[in-house]
């Protein structure tokens, strides 16, 4: 079985990036020249996901703008005759995609948010992708994941190793290891300080939850920072299910802060076909 239905959270508030994010959606904020939530959006895509469910909020229009149909400048692209740039257009929305959307009133937290999927979702597994964190990987890193699942039948958690100053921004894992890149999850917690926290295994915003995780969620009380926490609705899943943390391969650039954001537009300029010599040359002779 694999994989079919993805949650896309984009109903946060996006403070870290005040002022960017006043009254404009975070996950619109381009890398070169793509906005976050298309990359993540692609990325469910390569690993088979043909169902994409937004939890939206207020001011979050511009993402549904962007995976709909653009008549008026696909008409001008055709008269045009820039086939290329059409390409371009159409193909942020494959044909076999569908997108749905469903509002979350109020952003009580990210928990909160999957919860609002749920009737969406029904009763199978599904991925959960944060688009601020934008993952570079080969296979992508979703992909990576799916084939997690299929071996292992439960629900997957990326995860990386982080700083242990940095496990304050993190829900950090712990259990016993099944093989170099796999861990029996035996315990989780959210945003632990570095005396506290049981590893330095540090979760990324890539999930494949089975659908058991909504009742854990929904009685759940509001966690850390007095918001409704995935973490705590997947330790409380631990209790009834395996559950895996996967050290996946690749980079992932934290979007939601300005540093990781900076240098995701760097280091994607570098690699990109058509900016990338001239960037690289651009960067080499800049008086530093
Ligand atoms: P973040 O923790 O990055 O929160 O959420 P945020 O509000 O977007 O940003 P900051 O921290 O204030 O700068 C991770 C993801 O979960 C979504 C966000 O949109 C983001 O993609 N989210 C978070 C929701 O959809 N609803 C929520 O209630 C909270």
């Amino acid at each position: 079985m694999s994989i079919k239905k993805a949650i896309f959270p984009v109903a946060g508030l996006g403070t870290r990036f005040l002022p960017a994010t006043k009254a404009q959606p975070k996950e619109m904020m381009p890398v070169v020249d793509k906005p976050l939530i298309q990359y993540a959006v692609e990325e469910a895509y390569a690993a088979g996901v043909r169902e994409m469910i937004f939890v939206t909020g207020r001011h979050k229009r511009p993402i549904e703008d962007h995976f709909d149909m653009t008549f008026e400048l696909e008409v001008a692209l055709e008269n045009a005759n820039k086939t290329e740039l059409l390409n371009v257009v159409r193909s942020v929305k494959p044909k076999d995609m569908e997108c749905i959307y469903v509002r979350q009133a109020q952003a009580l937290g990210l928990g909160h948010a999957v919860l609002c999927g749920q009737r969406l979702i029904g009763n199978e597994p599904f991925a959960v992708l944060l688009a601020d964190d934008l993952m570079m990987g080969e296979p992508p890193v979703l992909a990576q994941m799916v084939e997690q699942y299929k071996e292992w039948r439960a629900s997957i958690l990326a995860v990386q190793e982080v700083p242990a100053e940095h496990t304050r921004r993190y829900g950090i894992v712990a259990g016993n290891l099944v093989n170099e890149r796999v861990m029996d999850v035996s315990k989780i917690v959210e945003k632990p300080s570095p005396e506290t926290a049981p590893s330095r295994w540090g979760v990324a915003g890539r999930y494949i939850l089975t659908p058991g995780v909504f009742h854990e969620i929904a009685a759940q009380p509001r966690g850390v920072g007095g918001e409704i926490q995935l973490t705590d609705g997947i330790a409380a899943l631990l209790r009834r299910e395996k559950v895996f943390a996967y050290r996946y391969e690749g980079r992932r650039y934290d979007c939601g802060s300005k540093e990781g954001f900076l240098e995701a537009n760097v280091e994607l300029a570098l690699k990109h076909p058509e900016l990338g010599d001239s960037f690289r040359a651009y960067l080499q002779n800049l008086e530093l």
